[in-house]
């Protein structure tokens, strides 16, 4: 099996000014999970080292310059799957951890669970000597000025944030990578800070199987992004999971999963599907949608 891995940076309206640094993070992250998967490394080895980037980088909407909630608190959500036995591990509201997708493989390789929430997954974290971060070290001057913005802003509308045509706030968007790697195991992980002013504890779709995340060896992996209440409730990457299992091709599968949240709940997403023979695709019905790739043969390609 030749490797191959897809990741993506959000899906939204994303302005010019932001959009080299959206390329910039998706190249980087996608060549270093690539690098591992060259060198036989696993798939949940590239799909941990490719979010890990992303979530160091303050131009997305993961780990550092992570959204502010509506308490100015940095809240996690993040999940990591593995499709040979669908294990996975999660963790979801949680603070002072820069690498949330670390600590959700913490979960799933050293505990009997599947998602450990809030101070629960904190205390997991101390338990097993993972590093903790102070607020400001996870907070940007940007999402500070974000975040007294919309506080000042009365009818702030959280779908806004997906497609808002007038960038009103500079935004960003929620992480994800899924990879094949030479043994023919696909992994699939999504990190995210949620969306902004959110209320303290929600928990969007990242962190929830099936929804922002799912991976089977015998079918495809799949991440998703963009706005978490209408994802959630279409189960956006299990239907996209099955759409493959039936027989469609990754941007088919992908394509319809996306026209029927849009239809059934209006909903806004952008989803990244790589099948169990390498093929991959992203689709999004938002504005923009950042992703790289690099295929079986080793050709990388960047798009907004
Ligand atoms: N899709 C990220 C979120 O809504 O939390």
């Amino acid at each position: 099996m030749r490797p191959a891995i897809i990741v993506h940076g959000g899906a939204w309206d994303i302005p010019p000014d932001m959009r080299e640094a959206h390329l910039q993070g998706c190249s980087r992250a996608v060549e270093e999970g690539y690098a591992l998967l060259s060198q036989g490394r696993s798939a949940l080895d590239a799909v941990e080292a490719a979010v890990r980037l992303m979530e160091d980088d303050p131009t997305f909407d993961a780990g550092r310059g992570s959204f502010l909630n509506s308490d100015g608190e940095v809240e996690l959500d993040a999940i990591i799957m593995e499709g040979d036995e669908l294990r996975t591990g999660a963790v979801a509201a949680v603070q002072h951890i820069l690498h949330p997708i670390s600590l959700a493989r913490a979960v799933m390789d050293r505990t009997q669970h599947c998602l450990l929430v809030g101070d629960g997954a904190l205390r997991f974290a101390r338990s097993i000597e993972m590093d903790t971060v102070e607020v400001p070290e996870l907070l940007t001057c940007r999402e500070l000025e974000r975040w007294k913005a919309i506080r000042a802003e009365k009818a702030f509308e959280q779908r806004d944030v997906f497609e808002d045509a007038v960038t009103r706030y500079k935004r960003k968007g929620t992480v994800g990578a899924v990879a094949l790697d030479s043994k023919g195991t696909i992994a699939a992980a999504t990190s995210t800070g949620g969306t902004p002013n959110k209320l303290a504890g929600r928990v969007g779709d990242s962190p929830l199987i099936g929804c922002g995340n799912y991976a089977d060896s015998r079918i495809a992996g799949v991440s998703v992004t963009g706005w978490g209440e209408s994802i959630m409730k279409v189960v956006l990457a299990k239907r996209v999971c099955d759409n493959m299992e039936r027989g469609m091709r990754p941007y088919e599968a992908g394509a319809e999963a996306i026209a029927y949240l849009k239809a059934r709940v209006d909903g806004l997403a952008g989803v990244i599907v790589l099948a169990r023979d390498g093929d991959m695709a992203h689709a999004f019905n938002t504005p923009h949608m950042a992703m790289a790739c690099i295929d079986g043969q080793g050709r990388k390609k960047a798009s907004l």
